[in-house]
């Protein structure tokens, strides 16, 4: 991550965005790979965090899933931190901390601290010297993962797709932040995803979503753009720069960095 030429001027802050949710399929990972991609196409050095053992970010971007060391050594606090893990990637200005099976001991790591966020947050707060945005990949569900990169994150971007049951699951995770004292409510930046307009229900729900309000304008479309990401392992913003889909995720990252101030 270093000698990167020609990035863009910035306050000298870094800046952390994590994409969460109750559901699995809707659209994180491959939120979290193509706005980490923007984001180091616009020169921020920018580091991906894998936090899913199943490593579909890892995997979207051709990298090896290993996690040099393993989670317990990463999270017990051993020299060197996220950098010592950082894989460089084909996209340039983009690190990665990859996913392996290892990372599914995180969870229970994290609930045998007392102080969950402050081990997430020591490693991020270690990585400011190297990266201006780190975009964290989070696994489904509530748990201590999600709370504690709650407790790290400036924005929480939550993909919902256009269907009743995801826009409830989507209150009962707006609950769970309440009752952890995780994050605030302002955190909270649910937008649609994988929006099929040939869908009644998903026409449906967007209306209501729309009048309720509370949600990014940017809605990813099912895409099959975004699809071949699991077999070109490319970002789709890269591969397919002028798709619809690539059009609505340059959308969510110019309002997710207009929520976070940069
Ligand atoms: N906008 C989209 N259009 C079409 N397929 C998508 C879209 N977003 C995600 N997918 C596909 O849906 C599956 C789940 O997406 P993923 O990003 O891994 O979701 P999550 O991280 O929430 O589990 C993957 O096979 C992915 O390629
Ligand atoms: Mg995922």
């Amino acid at each position: 991550m270093h000698g990167s030429g020609g990035r863009t001027r910035h306050d000298g802050r870094m800046h952390v965005v994590a994409v969460t949710g109750l559901k699995g399929g809707v659209g994180k990972t491959s939120t979290a790979v193509n706005l980490a991609a923007l984001s180091a196409g616009e020169g921020r050095r920018t580091l991906l965090w894998d936090l899913d053992p199943q490593g579909a970010a890892t995997y979207c971007l051709d990298l090896k899933p290993k996690l040099k060391g393993g989670a317990l050594k990463l999270l017990g606090g051993g020299r060197g931190g996220l950098s010592r893990v950082a894989r460089t990637s084909s996209v340039a200005n983009l690190e990665v901390v990859p996913a392996d099976g290892s990372v599914r001991e995180v969870e229970k790591i994290l609930s045998a601290s007392a102080k969950p966020h402050k081990i997430i947050r020591r490693l991020v707060a270690g990585a400011k010297d190297d990266a201006d945005v780190v975009v964290m990949d989070c696994p489904p569900g509530l748990g201590h993962v999600v709370e504690a990169v709650a407790a790290v994150a400036d924005v929480l971007l939550v993909p919902v797709v256009p269907e009743p049951l995801p826009y409830r699951a989507l209150e009962r995770f707006r609950a769970f932040l309440a009752d952890t004292r995780s994050a605030g409510p302002e955190l909270l930046a649910p937008f649609l995803s994988m929006v099929d307009q040939r869908e009644p229900m998903h026409r449906r729900v967007e209306a209501q979503i729309r009048s309720d309000g509370g949600f990014l304008a940017a809605a990813i479309p099912e895409s099959s753009a975004v699809a071949r990401m699991g077999e070109e392992q490319v970002p789709s913003v890269i591969s397919s720069p002028r798709s619809l889909a690539s059009q609505q995720y340059q959308l969510l990252w110019a309002e997710t960095k207009e929520r976070i101030g940069i």
